[in-house]
């Protein structure tokens, strides 16, 4: 399947100060790693991060950027910006984003293939609320979601994109989807994928599951067939608890 990716979400959390000697910490305690580490920072954090990060095996990612080139957009920031920093990976259309800041699938799509047009590697987030999930219409906005966000990227482009399949439910509430839930969900997202491309492209594709997951249930959720890593919120925070979630990807 996908190349197993294991990326903290910081979210509005650490302060640019404190950067430098977390990011090194978590590349000191990871250095055994045989998956993909990133560590994705709020804007401010990310010179410090990409400071720390050069020369090791971990990689920085943002948490947001604009789909525009550059402009009259107060306060945002460019996929160009970010590239000038070093950063390599972004997130894309968090759960937070699409509630609290109105990001749209149609939005998520513009930067996504914005991200892709210029060489950043998008990490496109997806997932239901429990309302959906008790409605039953978990798989059919999950799809809607998929579709929409690759709308108008060829093969080349999506083996490129990373999909994060985070339950809103799980996120930052200690409630973890369970394997199988998880697993139902990103094999869902694999079959969408190869509808959209092909087999051997989806197949290409890391998914990864997030919403709670920590060095408790790690082995057993990245154990599954079609979850390619984590996106780890709250358990990014700490060094020891995201080492011990990237020694379970192997
Ligand atoms: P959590 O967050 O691990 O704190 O649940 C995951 C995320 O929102 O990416």
């Amino acid at each position: 399947m996908g190349k197993y990716i294991i990326a903290g979400n910081w979210k509005m959390n650490k302060l640019p100060s404190e950067t430098y000697d977390f990011v090194k910490s978590v590349a000191e305690a990871t250095k055994d790693a045989s998956c993909e580490v990133v560590c994705c920072t709020p804007f401010v954090c990310l010179p410090e991060a990409v400071r720390a990060a050069k020369g090791t095996h971990v990689k920085i990612g943002a948490e947001n950027l604009h789909f525009e080139d550059k402009g009259a957009f107060t306060g945002e920031v460019s996929a160009d910006m970010l590239l000038d920093l070093g950063v390599q990976y972004v997130i894309i259309g968090h759960s937070e984003r699409r509630e609290y800041f109105a990001e749209t699938d149609c939005t998520v799509n513009k930067k996504t293939k914005k991200a892709l047009e210029k060489g950043l590697i998008p990490i496109v987030c997806v997932g239901e609320s429990l309302e959906q999930r008790e409605q039953g219409v978990t798989m059919t906005l999950i799809t809607n979601q998929i579709k929409a966000a690759f709308e108008g990227i060829d093969a080349a482009g999506a083996k490129k994109v990373v999909i994060a399949y985070e339950p809103i439910w799980a996120i930052g509430t200690g409630k973890t989807a369970t394997a199988e839930q998880a697993e139902e969900v990103c094999a869902a997202i694999r079959k969408v994928l190869a509808e959209l491309y092909c087999d051997k492209c989806a197949g290409e594709i890391t998914i990864q599951y997030g919403g709670s997951m920590n060095a408790g249930n790690a082995a057993e959720l990245l154990s599954k067939g079609n979850i390619d890593g984590g996106l780890i919120g709250g358990a990014s925070l700490k060094t020891a608890d995201f080492a011990a979630i990237v020694a379970a990807a192997k």
